[in-house]
């Protein structure tokens, strides 16, 4: 099994990279919170199809969790994580410590107004703000060519190329096609919370949004097929739903019926321990 180089400060991180530019190789970063699963390996190969040289960051952010979320029962599997990323080609793995990140004295944070305030944002008042900090630090400790996320988390994703754009960070930002279970479930590190019932009742969130993409093409409006979509998910199991709603992809402003513009499906709900998010394109 070959092994994978692990850096743990930005000195030692930009050190690497700043050897690979000598050579004149390009760089990408797949920034991970570990437990890694097939999605994140995905990243790791589009990484590696638009750049030389792959760094994947595996760090547990404490600032995008909320006092009462999963940041204690996270997974955390840095040995595993490490032979993945080496089995995928990936050439370094970036796991910087809580206190390299976020030294004594740490005072600054990046908030993304706008794009940051619905959705899981009103569900989770700060995450957005934790992430986009950590990703901005990520971003400029590592200066990489592209950095890539899943589309599973589509907010995110908006954000994270709001910030890079309104900071002048000089990176490219590339979503990644949700990676899925054969029956439709998002790949996710939260799905182990999952128990045996519950794994066989999640696939119906990817089923209801499918629902809701065919009311849209059918020309219902997407009010009634999300009402509708949010009872169908409390009948199959969930013991509640944050949100179901349509809004347009590139601004995430609501929308009410296909009209030309690219729109995105997008849900949170809850099944037993698990919070599980989703979300499909839609297109005329
Ligand atoms: O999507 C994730 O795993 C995290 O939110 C990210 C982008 C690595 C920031 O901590």
């Amino acid at each position: 099994m070959p092994g994978i180089d692990i850096v743990r400060s930005v000195a030692d991180l930009r050190g690497r990279v700043r050897a690979w530019r000598t050579q004149g190789l390009t760089v990408a970063l797949v920034p991970t919170m570990g437990a890694l699963h097939q999605g994140h390996l995905s990243l790791v190969a589009a990484g590696l199809s638009r750049a030389d040289r792959v760094v994947a960051s595996v760090f547990v952010n404490p600032t995008q969790f909320g006092p009462n979320e999963d940041f204690d029962r996270y997974p955390r599997q840095e040995e595993a994580d490490a032979a993945l990323l080496a089995g995928a080609g990936c050439h370094l793995l970036y796991a910087p410590t809580a206190a390299e990140m976020y030294p004594a004295g740490f005072a600054t944070t990046v908030t993304v107004a706008g794009l940051s305030d619905g959705l899981c944002g009103a569900v989770r008042p700060g995450h957005f703000a934790g992430v986009a900090t950590v990703v901005a630090k990520l971003l400029l400790q590592c200066l990489p060519d592209i950095a890539l996320f899943g589309e599973k988390d589509f907010q995110q994703l908006k954000v994270i190329e709001r910030m890079a754009r309104d900071l002048d960070i000089p990176v490219a930002i590339a979503g990644v096609p949700t990676h899925r279970e054969p029956d439709g479930l998002a790949m996710s590190s939260r799905n182990r919370y999952l128990s045996p019932d519950e794994r066989r009742i999640a696939p119906a969130l990817h089923r209801t949004l499918t629902e809701i993409a065919a009311a849209l093409r059918a020309g219902r409006p997407a009010g009634e097929a999300c009402r509708t979509a949010a009872a169908d998910l409390i009948a199959a199991g969930f013991a509640a739903v944050d949100y179901v709603e349509v809004r347009d992809a590139a601004t995430l402003a609501p929308a009410e019926r296909l009209d030309g513009r690219k729109l995105r499906i997008i849900a949170a709900a809850r099944l037993g321990n698990a919070r599980l998010i989703d979300n499909i394109g839609v297109e005329p």
